[in-house]
């Protein structure tokens, strides 16, 4: 039976601020993809549960966004409610700091770097929010969330909040429980991580250095959803991308970047169609030339058919 009663339909409608056939497009970093039928966007954590308890109760399907950095949304949108987590609060206590999962991690950065505070440096590369770090364990330059996390807080559905270590979380190469495990379907309110005393000046001095080394090897002004593949063990999907001839190819507006090959650009008007077309003509060019299966890195969402 389909999820659509009137009974569920007037309970969306009551949702504080809810917009029905909300645009996505704008809310994600590629510019691209259809509406949600229903979308809110919450700061409160209570209100947050309260809504995914909800839309659980009654078999409605729902989509948690960030940053929208990771993502690939349909052009026919997304079913049911898109919510938006948008607590940005953040509390510093000695060397651990306690923040809101709709924080950015660049905004974190700059924060506890002012804050004289150290080994959070890496998170000026990683373009998500806190949460959508958590879940799929991100990082630049060779560090990654999980080196630095203490505890994260959330909320399982049907089951209520909970506090996970790092290791409940199982946190891999852009993986955890939370997106590839036991934890799916759950979400991060709150992440902890811990750091160490420092020279904030020298911290903004290394991610300005780290910066502009990303601004040169990554297409970072253009609108893109960060590195599309993951990396193959032992080897880097960019070079596979450019040894296979990749760079440059084209479906509709999406292109693979001519100057990183991990990096899919909507050139302007691109739809979610062109890209995908795009990501599977890569992936099966690099498995026909090299043997290697890649796997994408940004989630695809939303209805595709
Ligand atoms: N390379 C090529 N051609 C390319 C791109 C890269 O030959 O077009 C080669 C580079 O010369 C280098 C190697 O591939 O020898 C690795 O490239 P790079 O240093 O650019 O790093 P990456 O492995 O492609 C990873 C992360 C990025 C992160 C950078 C910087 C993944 C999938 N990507 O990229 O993360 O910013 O390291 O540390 O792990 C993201 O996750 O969205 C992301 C951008």
């Amino acid at each position: 039976m389909s999820w659509r009663t009137r009974a569920n339909i007037a309970w969306l409608r009551g949702l504080p601020g809810v917009k029905e056939q909300e645009p996505l497009a704008s809310r994600t970093s590629f510019g691209i993809g259809g509406p949600a039928e229903f979308f809110v966007e919450l700061a409160r954590p209570e209100a947050i549960e309260k809504s995914i308890e909800g839309a659980c109760q009654r078999s409605i399907p729902y989509l948690l966004l960030g940053a929208g950095t990771n993502l690939l949304i349909a052009d026919r949108g997304v079913e049911g409610l898109a919510i938006r987590v948008v607590n940005r609060d953040h509390e510093i206590e000695g060397t651990r700091v306690r923040a809101g999962a709709g924080l950015k991690m660049m905004r974190l950065a700059r924060i506890v770097a002012d804050a004289n505070l150290r080994g959070f440096e890496f998170a000026i590369g990683v373009p998500g929010t806190v949460g959508g770090a958590v879940y799929q364990n991100a990082g630049c330059w060779g560090k990654e969330l999980r080196g630095v996390l203490v505890e994260a807080e959330g909320f399982v559905p049907g089951v209520g909040t909970q506090r996970w270590t790092p290791s409940d979380l199982e946190l891999g190469y852009r993986t955890s429980a939370l997106r590839d495990g036991d934890l799916k379907g759950a979400l991060v309110v709150y992440a902890t991580v811990q750091l160490r005393r420092g020279d904030g000046e020298e911290a903004k001095q290394l991610m300005a250095k780290l910066t502009r080394e990303r601004n040169e090897t990554q297409p970072i002004k253009t609108k893109n959803c960060g590195s599309v593949f993951k990396n193959p063990p032992g080897d880097s999907a960019g070079r596979l991308v450019q040894a296979g001839g990749l760079k440059g190819a084209r479906e509709g507006a999406a292109m693979v970047s001519t100057l990183h090959g991990n990096f899919i650009v909507n050139e302007g008007g691109a739809t979610a169609a062109d890209v995908k077309r795009l990501i599977e003509r890569v992936m099966v060019e690099v498995k026909r030339r090299f043997g290697i299966q890649l796997e994408p890195e940004v989630e695809m969402v939303g209805r595709w058919n």
